[in-house]
């Protein structure tokens, strides 16, 4: 396996619109296990191909403390959004930026798994707020896009500053907010 080079806001290979995934093969599984081991080691509970500029609808998630749950979405539709939810988030692509995100409570999603079978389930919580988020990242779209404008200028010099600085990089984290 390997460790994969995540992209950071604002670099405009993250606004790439990801194409569908048309061939499950062993190359396949090599690039999702690829992205296991880069979202456990970030730490994060979510990551999208996009962010590793790899630009097919992939999503990688595990919700768990554990790493127990791992969780691959190929090709992810949303069939159906359901009640309305505030959270906090924060983004591998985003780091140590943190706000609040309104999204669908429940969603019920058709994908592909990693043989190429058509699977359907409905989610709520974390799970569903994770899936979003990351189907977002597929459709060129990053959680900082949800804020004012003046937000967004302050995240970028924050993040300019923080790789100016380097060794600053590792900002401070909220404990409870998911890093996606
Ligand atoms: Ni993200």
């Amino acid at each position: 396996m390997a460790r994969l080079a995540i992209l950071e806001y604002p670099d405009p290979r993250l606004r790439t619109r990801a194409v569908p995934v048309t061939t499950f093969d062993a190359a396949l599984k090599q690039r999702v296990a690829d992205m296991f081991e880069t979202m456990y080691e970030a730490p994060g509970i979510g990551l999208a191909a996009s962010q590793v500029d790899w630009h097919e609808r992939v999503i990688v998630i595990d919700i768990s403390d554990d790493r127990s749950q791992p969780e691959v979405f190929i090709n992810p539709e949303l069939l159906k959004l359901e009640g309305r939810a505030t959270g906090e988030e924060g983004c591998l692509s985003v780091p140590g930026i943190f706000d609040d995100v309104v999204r669908a409570e429940r969603v019920q999603v058709r994908y592909h798994d990693v043989e190429g079978k058509v699977r359907e389930r409905d989610l709520d919580g974390m799970l569903a707020v994770c899936l979003q988020h990351e189907i977002d990242h597929l459709d060129g779209k990053l959680f900082v896009d949800y804020l004012s404008e003046l937000k967004r200028q302050r995240i970028r010099k924050k993040l300019e500053k923080g790789r100016r600085e380097r060794g600053a990089s590792a900002a401070p984290a909220r404990a409870s907010a998911p890093r996606l």
